[in-house]
């Protein structure tokens, strides 16, 4: 018999989750495509960025629900570099959420342990944007609990071309030998350098398609898919996704 972790021993009030977790097999790196925000926000008569900024909340409760689950490296994908064809006010909505989800929330993900970082094109993104996010990735920099790693203007065949590119440019001026090329070290030109692959990848909102996120990473991962709609989604649902990642037999091709 495996032990179950304490956090499990519901108090009366906790959320009522039926799926135990157990202590071992915990997925270390959760991906999530956190998706349906708009659709929410339509459901109901309101704008789309409601949606959105409801959204951000639920990304709070996750933090906490990946840091009481024991996952240490939780990957959400909060821009694409596809969402910038979306109306100009959306987007400008969307590159201000940052400042105001860490004008909130991050002197308890410091409290927290928690360290916050990126993937994606930083560089192109509005001034005001990644000075928040710089701020906070300095502040929580030597933080070694959860890492909270957003995908922000991430695209994964940017990524790719990118690291491509680079290699190309090491191969050039003799930094990296061709023969010294493998999987491993192609992987550290990604942006998820040093970082494990995701054990588990889940998508809200009913869609089934990675949206151009972590394609090479996600080679061996989990999927999970759910119809909630993000900004529905919380801790319960999350536990089940946990739950259901527990009961998979990862065989990476071998029997
Ligand atoms: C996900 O929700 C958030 C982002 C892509 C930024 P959507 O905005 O895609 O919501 P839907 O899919 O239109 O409902
Ligand atoms: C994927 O969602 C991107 C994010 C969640 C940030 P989209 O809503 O942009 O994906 P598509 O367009 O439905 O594939
Ligand atoms: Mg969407």
């Amino acid at each position: 018999m495996s032990m179950k972790l304490p956090f499990f021993k519901k108090k009366q009030n906790d959320i009522n989750s039926q799926c135990d977790i157990e202590e071992k097999n915990i997925p270390k790196h959760v991906a999530i495509i956190m998706d349906g925000n708009g659709r929410w926000a339509k459901k109901r008569g309101l704008p789309r960025i409601a949606g959105h900024k409801e959204g951000m909340n639920v990304v709070k409760e996750i933090v906490k629900a990946a840091r009481n689950n024991h996952v240490e490296i939780l990957t959400l994908y909060a821009f694409s570099t596809e969402n910038w064809k979306r109306p100009k006010t959306e987007v400008d909505f969307l590159m201000r959420l940052p400042k105001e989800f860490l004008h909130i929330y991050l002197p308890e993900l410091i409290e927290n342990n928690v360290r916050i970082d990126t993937i994606g094109n930083f560089t192109d993104l509005p001034n005001h944007t990644k000075e928040a996010i710089q701020y906070a990735k300095d502040k929580t920099k030597n933080n070694n609990g959860l890492l909270l790693n957003f995908a922000l203007n991430y695209g994964s065949r940017f990524e790719i071309m990118r690291a491509i590119k680079e290699i190309t440019m090491d191969i050039d001026c003799s930094k990296l030998s061709i023969d010294a090329l493998d999987e491993k070290v192609f992987s550290e030109y990604l942006y998820t350098t040093g970082l494990r692959d995701p054990d588990l990848l889940i998508r809200t909102s009913g869609e089934q398609r990675l949206s151009n996120f972590l394609l090479w990473q996600v080679a061996y991962s989990e999927f999970w898919f759910t119809d909630v709609l993000w900004p529905d989604f919380n801790e319960e649902i999350f536990r089940e996704a946990l739950h259901d990642y527990q009961q998979r037999k990862r065989r990476y091709g071998g029997i």
